[in-house]
């Protein structure tokens, strides 16, 4: 590429950074002072090899996708309806011009996780990675996923902390049991409120054991765990304790 056109698009990245996701926009890094590193990128490639390279024209919907990163990586693995949703309008906007660089066909749309029963479509993969600890009502928008977008399988992602083995529980404990409780693996959810990585969107995060749990009792069988704190699942039936979402208008 021409130098002055470089450092166009260099410019153009800049006056939309931030940016939380390090696109390569032609040959432009979008964010290569992450704190994670080349982020997702790292991510992605440890568990690549757990999606088809050929989509076949499946259709995909990510959910929370930020500047574009999964959804970009779906379309050119040759998916056919590709929809990116996010709620913040800022993280569109990059999603939208990464899209236009890369001459790739996809549909971006302001929305919330808790719309998209207005979607009133399902998908063959629906991709919900790093946003799940992000919400105030977590199983309400695995419920909302379940109920209403996910047609097959739901490509997951949660940051973990504490322990990240699997208990092995009874089918039951008396009332009277409390010591159960105490073991490090028994499922459990921190509820954060403002006090981790500077970051005040962070809410709930779970332990490994309390994540496949959800999981399950949402309705989504795991089929691999190819990364951590990475789940492919396919849509199974939700635990019959659980009450549908609350119908969309
Ligand atoms: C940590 S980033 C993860 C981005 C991307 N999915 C990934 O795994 O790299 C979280 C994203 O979720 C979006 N988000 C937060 N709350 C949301 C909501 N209620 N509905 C949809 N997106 C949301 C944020 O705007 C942000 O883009």
């Amino acid at each position: 590429m021409a130098d002055s056109k470089k450092v166009a698009l260099q410019r153009q990245v800049a006056e939309l950074g931030p940016w939380f996701h390090n696109l390569d926009i032609c040959g432009v890094q979008t964010a290569p002072h992450h704190f994670l590193g080349d982020y997702p990128n790292f991510k992605w490639q440890g568990f690549k090899h757990a999606i088809p390279e050929d989509l076949e024209g499946r259709s995909v919907l990510d959910v929370g996708c930020n500047a574009g990163f999964y959804t970009l990586e779906m379309k050119r693995r040759n998916a056919g309806r590709v929809v990116g949703i996010d709620a913040d309008g800022h993280y569109l906007r990059q999603a939208r011009f990464a899209a236009d660089q890369s001459g790739l066909n996809v549909e971006l749309r302001q929305m919330s996780v808790y719309d998209v029963g207005r979607l009133r479509e399902k998908f063959d993969l629906v991709i919900f990675m790093g946003v799940f600890y992000h919400l105030r009502h977590p199983l309400l928008a695995l419920d909302l996923l379940h109920e209403h977008v996910v047609g097959d399988q739901l490509l997951f992602q949660c940051l973990q902390r504490g322990d990240e083995t699997i208990p092995d529980l009874q089918e039951n404990y008396d009332f009277s049991e409390w010591s159960v409780f105490d073991r490090p693996n028994y499922p459990s959810l921190f509820f954060i409120e403002d006090r981790y990585a500077s970051d005040p969107t962070n809410w709930f995060i779970p332990n490994k054991s309390a994540m496949e749990a959800m999981l399950r009792s949402s309705g989504f069988v795991i089929d691999v765990n190819p990364e951590r704190e990475v789940y492919l699942c396919h849509r199974g039936q939700r635990h019959y304790a659980v009450e549908p979402p609350p119908q969309v208008c």
